[in-house]
């Protein structure tokens, strides 16, 4: 099944220009590989009321899987999470777990990140942290068991999980 994705960058220095936004395209690259349609890519600054903006845009638009990078750390501005929560209606809290979990087998920093994931409609969000590296290394071990997700999301999957062929588990 081919989805709709959409990629928002959080990031005051790309938004002022200070900074090239290296995380939206390499995450970008990341989902294409894995056969995702991707909707023009989005930038936003530390701005909660832009994030939320944009996230409700996105499920308007009706991308399945929305990711954003950057802001969910501890600085003062980094609001990505709130934003989030703030236009959830479910949430996901395994996939940040999972993220988290296999990043602290890269940093123990992974656990300073404050990302959360979680449904809007039939829209599926997740936060990511700002580097290229750390955005990639919390996707990709996630994607897997988001694609199965997707494929239940949006009316497709079998009901039965435990149905399943053990390659889309
Ligand atoms: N996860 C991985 N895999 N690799 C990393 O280098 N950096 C951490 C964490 N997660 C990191 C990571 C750090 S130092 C921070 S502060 C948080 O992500 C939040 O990053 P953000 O503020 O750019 O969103």
């Amino acid at each position: 099944m081919n989805y709709t994705a959409l990629i928002i960058t959080v990031s005051d220095r790309c938004y002022s220009g200070q900074r090239e936004d290296l995380s939206g395209p390499a995450l970008a690259a990341c989902l294409e590989k894995e056969g995702f349609s991707l909707l023009p890519p989005v930038l936003v600054p530390d701005e909660r009321e832009q994030i939320q903006a944009a996230l409700e845009a996105a499920c308007e638009a009706d991308a399945a899987l929305v990711l954003t990078t950057g802001g969910t750390g501890f600085a003062p501005r980094d609001v990505t999470p709130e934003a989030t929560l703030a236009v959830c209606e479910k949430l996901v809290p395994g996939i940040p777990e999972a993220m988290r979990a296999a990043s602290m087998q890269i940093t123990s920093r992974a656990m300073l990140s404050r990302a959360v994931a979680g449904i809007r409609g039939r829209t599926l969000m997740i936060n990511l942290p700002g580097s290229p590296r750390a955005a990639l290394e919390n996707l990709e071990p996630v994607l897997p068991a988001i694609l199965h997700g997707l494929r239940m999301l949006r009316g497709e999957g079998p009901a039965d999980c435990a149905a399943l062929q053990p390659q889309e588990t």
